[in-house]
């Protein structure tokens, strides 16, 4: 039992890179490493947890003996564990099979260390809980590994007159994801916003704009009227090869920085992130900074080009600038046109160069479509080839396609049309059931947050780099994996506890005794579920993957609804035992909480 002043576990060995004091599992491990290392010298404890990873199905931690490189057989070295062995309060038994060693936890101390762990990262210690007592500084399952480092991240950057397709949204939905994930653990983020709001096609608006611009649209709905005045100019180029001549002369002035050509741009631009900025905030999604292509300055734009001149990259193709990057089989490609205005490629090499001038990162993101992949193989390349030391820093996070994001009148361009059809299909799919429907306080408001779940987890469930088809009632049924059962999920844990107040005042889990979970299987699932959410957290930051996070919360949800019928607090006359279960369903809450805003999804309490 752990006393008042002295953890549970402070009596282990500490190995570098763990900390029972946010992932009390470590401690568990540790406990098995020292067992394994002190019967098998010289093996040391260190080593040993470096081979205690979790178990199959029914198991809660193995050992792969052979992972040791130890001299003698493997059924001695084992022999020898099981020998020794003898039941505390880490760990209660150890099983021999083939070259494992199979140990399982003490149950009552598992459950308790992480509901008292749990209880300690999420509200300001004290006595416990009153009714309605909310998470005061949730932090489970954060950690401080990234030390204060600086991390940019840039995501979403749609294009201002163009449509907001869905490789921008999977963009926006998988950066808001790392950009929380990166602060979870304990690096200072920052990020942008890259707006395609510079280039030729600005010249074609502002041609267009003339003829077909209406400043009462514009001001309506910005996003939607600069795509349509682009649209009608397009068509109109397509017939008379003079307006792109006008568009390029118009972009030309604009480069130039001549200030009647801009006055305009600069309108559309405010109005266009205003907007955006509305719409992001619907999806829980915030950038520190929305800058653009446009404000990437030509100095360093021309440097890298002179640099990259010196080193015999370039050539003169009609008067535009090509480099040649065949060496690294990344093709070759444009740095500047025969008219000396910049292009796509040239602005990023700037706009890296710059960021790192401003933000002295330590890391730089970039979360692009694998559509892209070249482009930003080859930018990376030239910054490498311009010798800047810190050019091993920059990340390229891709992912896959997407196939038929449409809505029911035709193809959505906007993230307004988006969000507008995740909601009403969600509404309608809510009025299927008319009891629950009428129940529900502000239908409106729950169906826009339940259907921006569903398009969420739909895309986080796979791996990034995966196709999907984007399929509206698949993601947004309450049945299967998705979105709506997740909230629905979080809900249910809420709605249980307003069912419950006679629990309360409820004393802080050392207060409690656990023993009378130790005999239900369904209380152990959900303890070591939640105990290794600090693990997910970590998995999730070497790989980049959503995906483990997703898979998480629906084993925790799963393992929840399979227990609220033996695990069954109201009506329970042992009043300890309705405590103890409790606390366990009021962890679960907040843990399924704390994965669901990882992944940017704001969990809801009522339905
Ligand atoms: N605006 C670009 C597009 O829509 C995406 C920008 C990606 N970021 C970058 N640094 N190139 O294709």
């Amino acid at each position: 039992m752990s006393t008042s002043q002295n953890p549970f576990w402070y009596k282990l060995t500490s190995v570098p890179d763990t900390d029972p004091s946010s992932c009390v599992l470590d401690a568990f491990r540790i406990a098995i490493a020292e067992r394994v290392a002190s019967a098998l010298p010289p093996l040391t404890v260190e080593k040993a947890y470096s081979g205690v990873d979790y178990g199959k199905k029914g198991v809660d931690f193995t050992v792969a003996l052979p992972r040791f490189r130890l001299p003698g057989k493997v059924d001695e070295l084992a022999k020898k564990v099981i020998d020794a062995f003898q039941p505390d309060d880490f760990v209660a038994s150890v099983v021999h099979d083939k070259a494992f060693l199979h140990f399982q936890l003490n149950t009552t101390s598992l459950i308790r260390e992480v509901v008292n762990q749990i209880y300690t990262t999420t509200y300001e210690p004290g006595q416990g809980l009153d009714a309605n007592a909310e998470p005061t500084n949730p932090r489970y399952g954060t950690n401080s590994s990234g030390g204060g480092k600086t991390l940019v991240i840039e995501y979403s950057s749609p294009n201002i007159a163009k449509s907001f397709h869905v490789g921008h949204l999977r963009s926006t939905i998988i950066g808001a994801f790392l950009a929380n994930l990166y602060k979870a653990c304990g690096w200072k983020v920052l990020s942008v916003n890259y707006l395609g709001d510079w280039g030729t096609q600005f010249g074609m608006i502002a041609t267009g704009f003339e003829k077909y611009g209406s400043q009462e649209a514009l001001e309506r709905d910005p996003i939607k009227h600069l795509y349509d005045v682009y649209v009608q100019i397009s068509r109109e180029a397509e017939a008379d090869p003079n307006v792109k001549v006008e568009a390029a002369k118009w972009f030309k002035r604009m480069e130039d920085g001549d200030e009647s050509a801009l006055a305009n741009w600069r309108v559309w631009r405010e109005l266009s992130i205003k907007k955006y900025t509305e719409e992001y905030e619907r999806l829980n999604v915030q950038f520190d900074v929305y800058t653009g292509e446009s404000e990437v300055g030509k100095e360093w734009q021309d440097k890298a080009l002179q640099r990259l001149e010196e080193m015999n990259l370039v050539s003169d193709a009609n008067g535009a600038k090509l480099v040649d990057l065949e060496k690294w089989k990344l093709g070759k490609a444009v740095l500047r046109k025969a008219d000396g205005t910049s292009i796509y490629l040239t602005r990023d090499i700037g706009g890296a160069i710059e960021r790192y001038e401003k933000w002295n990162f330590d890391k730089m993101i970039y979360v692009i479509s694998s559509q892209q992949d070249l482009h930003v193989a080859q930018f990376f390349k030239m910054l490498k080839l311009m010798e800047f030391p810190w050019a091993d820093r920059l990340e390229h996070v891709n992912y896959g396609l997407v196939q038929g994001m449409s809505t029911r009148k035709g193809t959505a361009v906007f993230l307004a049309d988006i969000i507008r059809e995740a909601s009403t299909v969600m509404h309608e799919q809510m009025k299927r059931n008319e009891e629950k429907y009428n129940a529900i306080q502000d239908p409106e408001t729950t169906s826009r947050e339940v259907g921006i779940s569903g398009v969420k987890i739909q895309d986080m469930a796979a791996k990034r780099i995966n196709n999907y088809n984007f399929n509206w009632d698949r993601m947004l049924s309450f049945e299967g994996d998705t979105g709506p059962y997740l909230q629905y999920a979080h809900v249910r844990l809420c709605s249980m506890e307003r069912r419950n107040p006679e629990v309360f005042p409820l004393p802080a889990p050392s207060s409690i005794d656990f023993n009378v979970l130790a005999d239900s299987q369904h209380a152990r699932d959900i303890a070591i579920l939640l105990g290794s959410y600090p693990d997910v957290v970590k998995t999730a930051l070497k790989t980049h993957e959503p995906s483990g996070v997703v898979t998480f919360a629906f084993r925790l949800a799963h393992a929840i609804s399979s227990a609220w019928e033996t695990l069954v607090v109201k009506g329970e006359q042992d009043r300890g035992k309705a405590q103890a279960r409790f606390w366990l369903y009021r962890s679960a809450r907040d843990t399924l909480g704390a994965a669901m805003r990882l992944l940017s999804i704001r969990p809801m309490e009522h339905m």
